[in-house]
């Protein structure tokens, strides 16, 4: 199938950045700074003849919500008839790398603690500190550590910077007892993750962080935490793994699992198998007109179905979760193909039956190592299966309107794919669908 690839290299991203005038929440959608971009544009209409604003609509990796208070954005979220979110189930998956961190000290607490002074210290990178799947994983390691202390009603959340002393009055020491021994457990410092240009979840900011907490307090370190694989693999390459401190990530992408070999501590997997397939699946069904279940909860006529320890569906906030499982030293091997599609969902669709439609997605930021390089490779093995005809849109992960330029003529796809800079800016895509 064609398929047309617009994702831009990262130079031109931020020339286009630059060149672009509109802040992040901007609703404006002039399309001029889009211009100088390698998108590729198809001449024609879809050939539909329905509204903009009826076309199936997906939001996906970033929830449609307020980034202050986690709220959910309902009027995005039911937009239309035919919209969903696609994401995971954060908070599962945080409790679990809590638990797989917390498992691995008390499996290796004889050789843990490296300075042997009774305190295990740890450093914690955050992704973003307004996007809700980095704040559940902060609270989920503080939780699962001892280290959380209750900010309205739940774990604050917020970075400390430096900690060293234990004074900071967002974490606490935690304590641990194994065989008996008791240790105190002590986030010694954490930061988001934000380069100067706004790009959160930013892997070379957390490099940096490591360099400069191991020179002042590097001995201290017993273990790395971060939101995510990229920033982790950063530290982990940067000097955790010459240093043997055990790093722990999110996301299973391939590197890390392949660096649990040589040192790294663990992973969780998103099941972003799951999560590309829901994210076209839930597309290919309301062009079809069929039960929005089909090839989900139902065999479709090729086969397709998923069984329900694999995803949730929220029928009031019309979002599918999958599950996400613990990728440790024990189970890794696994996990070594990260864009591999899920088997029960790998059956190719009819195209008699299932007639090729166009779709405009759009992934918030080309360089993110997740949505790159797991995410994207597997909604383009699942567009072939399902005959959709995706035009993928990388934007530079610092300003919405870098990616709302570029859908300057929704009349000519059929659905929508949306990943969004923030999780509060859904309005200027559906301000764009409703003209
Ligand atoms: C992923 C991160 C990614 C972020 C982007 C999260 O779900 O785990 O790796 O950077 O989404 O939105």
């Amino acid at each position: 199938m064609k398929k047309r690839l617009a994702l831009l290299t990262m130079a031109a991203l931020l020339g286009v950045s630059a060149a672009a005038c509109g802040s992040a929440g901007d609703t404006s959608a002039s399309g001029d700074s889009g211009s100088s971009t390698t998108q590729e544009s198809s001449s024609s209409d879809s050939g539909s003849s329905v509204a903009n604003k009826d076309k199936p609509l997906v939001w996906f990796n970033r929830q449609p919500s307020n980034s202050s208070t986690g709220e959910l954005d309902m009027s995005a979220l039911s937009f239309n008839d035919n919209t969903y979110y696609v994401g995971f189930d954060a908070n599962q998956g945080a409790e679990l790398q809590g638990t797989m961190v917390k498992e691995y000290i008390e499996k290796n607490i004889d050789t843990i603690d490296r300075n042997g002074d009774g305190t295990i210290g740890y450093v914690l990178a955050i992704g973003d500190i307004g996007h809700n799947d980095s704040i559940a994983r902060t609270r989920g390691v503080r939780k699962a550590l001892g280290t959380g202390v209750e900010k309205d009603g739940s774990i604050n959340s917020d970075p400390v910077g430096t900690n060293t002393d234990g004074s900071a009055s967002a974490v606490q020491d935690g304590t641990l007892e194994v065989n008996g021994k008791k240790y105190v457990v002590r986030e010694l410092a954490s930061q988001e993750m934000k380069n100067s240009a706004g790009a959160t979840w930013d892997a070379a900011t957390a490099g940096n962080a490591i360099g400069t907490w191991s020179s002042s307090f590097g001995k201290e370190i017993d273990v790395v935490v971060s939101n995510n694989d990229g920033m982790g693999m950063s530290m982990f390459n940067a000097w955790s793994k010459d240093n043997k401190v055990p790093t722990f990530g999110y996301d299973a992408n391939n590197d890390a699992v392949a660096a649990i070999a040589e040192g790294y501590g663990g992973t969780i997997s998103q099941h972003a198998d799951v999560q590309a397939y829901l994210t076209l699946r839930v597309l290919r069904n309301a062009l079809d007109g069929v039960d929005i279940d089909t090839g989900i909860g139902t065999p479709d006529d090729a086969g397709n179905v998923l069984t329900d320890d694999v995803y949730t569906y929220n029928e009031e906030q019309r979002s599918y979760y999958a599950l996400n499982v613990a990728v440790t030293a024990d189970n890794y091997k696994d996990f070594t193909d990260s864009t591999k599609v899920y088997e029960p969902v790998s059956n190719q669709l009819d195209e008699s039956k299932h007639a090729s439609k166009k779709v405009w997605l759009n992934i918030y930021n080309a360089a993110d190592n997740f949505l790159s390089a797991t995410y994207q490779p597997l909604l383009q093995n699942y567009d072939d299966l399902l005959n959709l005809d995706v035009e993928y849109i990388g934007g530079d992960g610092q300003t919405e309107s870098n990616i709302t330029n570029r859908l300057g003529n929704p009349g000519q796809y059929d659905a929508f794919a949306i990943n969004m800079v923030k999780t509060d800016n859904a309005a200027s895509y559906t301000a764009l669908l409703s003209q």
